[in-house]
């Protein structure tokens, strides 16, 4: 069997063994000095002014989405763009946040929204924001959206759980938009268990998310944040400022077993994109050679951060015949993320407006991908491989 992910962690024995003995000499382990050591590496690595650490990839999308709103930067209505292949919890907080989602189309060749692609939408429908998601580890043209969003004044935010570490012409994804989100869950590139992050240089919305992330109130925030939140509510004293809540928020702490484990697994994540892109080229040789199938374009990314080996049939009745091979051959696969979002009965529940997604509809009924990861063994690569042959 060859499952979509083996281990939990990068390094499993050595990761388990040392967090075990964390937690055995920790005295706390509420959110403390572990995640924001590990908020300041991480995005320090990632390039971006601060780091917000989350429960989830998903809290992160939630979080980033309200803190906009509290903001008054996106208000009740407003029609938010997305990238009609990502996961759910990137389009349900568009709808439980009062905005209206509307899908752009991906491109077959890349997987990914093309800036042709948001531009074709953009003639039909004004944006507020655009929630791109860089899909499977590969990247649309950001540097292209990202101009288009300036020029229209679109809010260019950025959902990079499936691709950190991915470089596009010398800059990573995920310093394209105001902020991106980050999931550190079991199979990402690095796992917490459960966990995910917002990297944003935007010093206003980073303390907002503080806000946000921690039941709505400021002791998350620095002294001087807190003076000015304090001085501006009337509230003199501790006693009070303890439990003043000042904007819309959640519960989406992390704990400190979460930055621990992030900082530990940080060590090792550059290795592991690297072996990620390796066995990607390897099965790529493959692909090429092949007819049934569709190669994947790259040639704008520098590095490649996989999150998993996506295949792409040329039709509907070949993919059968390769998911079978697949099955048969004991791989674990699975559809390209959540498919056409559209089709989902949560979207189809709560959203009024559809549109044609050429793209996303091909890759819906044609592509599916199985696991890649640093722990797949030479026979592993094999077994992939000669799924692929035509014969
Ligand atoms: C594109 C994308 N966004 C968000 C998430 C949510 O991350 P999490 O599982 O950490 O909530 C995922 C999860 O796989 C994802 O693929």
């Amino acid at each position: 069997m060859i499952p979509l992910m083996k281990n939990a962690f990068l390094n499993e024995f050595e990761t388990k063994k040392a967090l075990a003995e964390f937690i055995i000499q920790s005295n706390r382990l509420s959110m403390d000095v572990k995640c924001a050591e590990f908020e300041k590496k991480f995005s320090a690595e990632q390039g971006a002014a601060e780091g917000i650490l989350f429960n989830s990839g998903g809290s992160a999308n939630l979080a980033m989405l309200q803190a906009l709103k509290n903001l008054g930067r996106l208000k009740d209505g407003d029609k938010i763009g997305f990238s009609a292949l990502t996961w759910s919890t990137n389009v349900m907080p568009i709808i439980q946040m009062g905005f209206i989602p509307v899908a752009i189309d991906c491109t077959i060749e890349t997987l990914n929204v093309m800036s042709s692609n948001l531009a074709e939408r953009l003639k039909e429908v004004k944006l507020n924001a655009f929630f791109v998601t860089n899909v499977l580890g590969f990247c649309g043209d950001l540097d292209n959206i990202q101009k288009i969003c300036r020029d229209q004044d679109i809010i260019l935010i950025e959902d990079n759980c499936e691709s950190l570490g991915t470089v596009i012409k010398g800059k990573k994804t995920g310093n394209f938009g105001v902020a991106a989100s980050f999931s550190f869950f079991v199979a990402h590139h690095m796992s917490t268990i459960e966990g995910g992050m917002i990297c944003t240089s935007d010093e206003e919305l980073a303390e907002m998310l503080r806000i946000v992330r921690a039941n709505g109130w400021d002791r998350n925030l620095s002294a001087k944040q807190q003076f000015r939140w304090r001085k501006k509510f009337n509230i003199e004293n501790e006693f009070e400022a303890k439990y003043a809540f000042y904007d819309l928020g959640f519960n989406l702490r992390p704990t400190e077993i979460t930055g621990f484990l992030g900082l530990y697994q940080l060590q090792f994540l550059q290795n592991n994109i690297l072996t990620r892109q390796k066995n990607y080229f390897e099965i790529e040789k493959i692909i090429a050679q092949n007819d049934d199938l569709l190669g994947l374009k790259r040639d704008n990314i520098d590095v490649l951060s996989t999150f998993a080996m996506p295949v792409v049939c040329k039709d509907a009745g070949t993919r059968n015949t390769y998911l079978a091979r697949f099955s048969g051959a004991g791989i674990e696969i699975r559809p390209m993320i959540a498919g056409n979002i559209q089709t989902q009965p949560f979207y189809k529940k709560y959203v009024k407006t559809f549109y044609k997604l050429e793209g996303t509809e091909f890759l819906h009924h044609c592509g599916f991908y199985c696991g890649n990861y640093p722990e797949l063994t030479p026979s592993d690569l094999e077994t992939i491989s000669s799924c692929l042959f035509k014969y």
